[in-house]
């Protein structure tokens, strides 16, 4: 059983849950549904990762409630204007065949269109509206996250960034913890890349766990919400036993040693424009 993690808008979130960026459309029922089973109730899912239907079949066919799942999906780049941002919207809900989302989150903020205010702006809308319960963003940098704030006196419940043992993201976390804005790691075993780091290995090996499990825990600890990927079913359910064992402060100084700037396997979200 997961924690919770407590939203600034009064809503929570499962802080463990399984993200499916790369889960290929036609596979995607079958592996969230797995993920059902193993536990999880928090899927991150996107219009740019079109695979939400895939998502709604699993809701759909899952052997829990709509209720006790939170389903998570994001408006895709090129979307930002307010026509744009209502059409895209409805018809994620058709695909994932809800009448109600529990976070919808502005993917990336592609400064250069300058059109995520307007964006935001639209997302409170459909909050207002009762068709989404908490709203948030992506990969947005304090200078956007200013920005949507000081226009709207709206803040953001979860910043979805790239966050992980080489790219700890230290210097974001006061702003975040500031204004109450929780942070979700993306790519948060580094894409895949993390799984032969020998410190890590180390690690896993003292706590009688495997790099992947060490890594998640290491995020419930930052106390960071964490969307690891997988689309094979052993591995899904060994990224969710992660509740038995805890990193001691000796684990920790060796992670926190690993942090690098250039850890980044992702687009750096100042310069990043394009289709999504
Ligand atoms: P797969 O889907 O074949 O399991 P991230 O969440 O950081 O983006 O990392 C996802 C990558 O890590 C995918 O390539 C996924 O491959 C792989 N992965 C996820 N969980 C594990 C695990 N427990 N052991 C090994 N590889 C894993």
């Amino acid at each position: 059983m997961t924690d919770t993690i407590a939203l600034n808008d009064g809503n929570s979130i499962p802080q463990l849950g399984l993200g499916v960026w790369q889960v290929d459309a036609a596979e995607t029922a079958q592996v969230v549904g797995w993920a059902i089973e193993a536990g999880y109730r928090s899927i991150d899912t996107a219009e740019g990762y079109r695979n939400e239907e895939g998502v709604g079949e699993a809701i759909r066919s899952a052997s829990v409630p709509r209720s006790e799942l939170h389903i998570t999906s994001k408006l895709r780049n090129g979307a930002h204007k307010r026509d744009r941002a209502l059409r895209e919207f409805d018809a994620t809900m058709q695909k994932l065949g809800l009448e109600q989302l529990d976070l919808f989150l502005i993917h990336w903020p592609m400064p250069k269109r300058d059109d995520y205010v307007e964006a935001w702006k639209t997302l409170i809308e459909l909050r207002d509206a009762g068709r989404i319960r908490s709203i948030g963003v992506s990969n947005f940098n304090q200078d956007h996250l200013e920005r949507i704030i000081g226009e709207t006196g709206v803040t953001p419940v979860v910043n979805q960034i790239e966050l992980h043992p080489r790219f700890q993201q230290r210097d974001k976390r006061e702003f975040h913890a500031s204004h109450g804005i929780a942070i979700e790691s993306w790519s948060p075993l580094g894409s895949g890349r993390l799984l032969d780091d020998p410190t890590l290995g180390a690690i896993a090996v003292r706590h009688g766990k495997s790099i992947a499990q060490t890594i998640i825990r290491w995020h419930l600890q930052q106390e960071l919400i964490v969307i690891p990927k997988s689309a094979n079913r052993d591995r899904i359910a060994a990224n969710f036993d992660v509740f038995d064992f805890e990193l001691d402060a000796e684990d920790l100084g060796e992670i926190a040693a690993m942090d690098s700037r250039d850890g980044r396997t992702g687009s750096d979200p100042a310069r990043a424009d394009f289709e999504f």
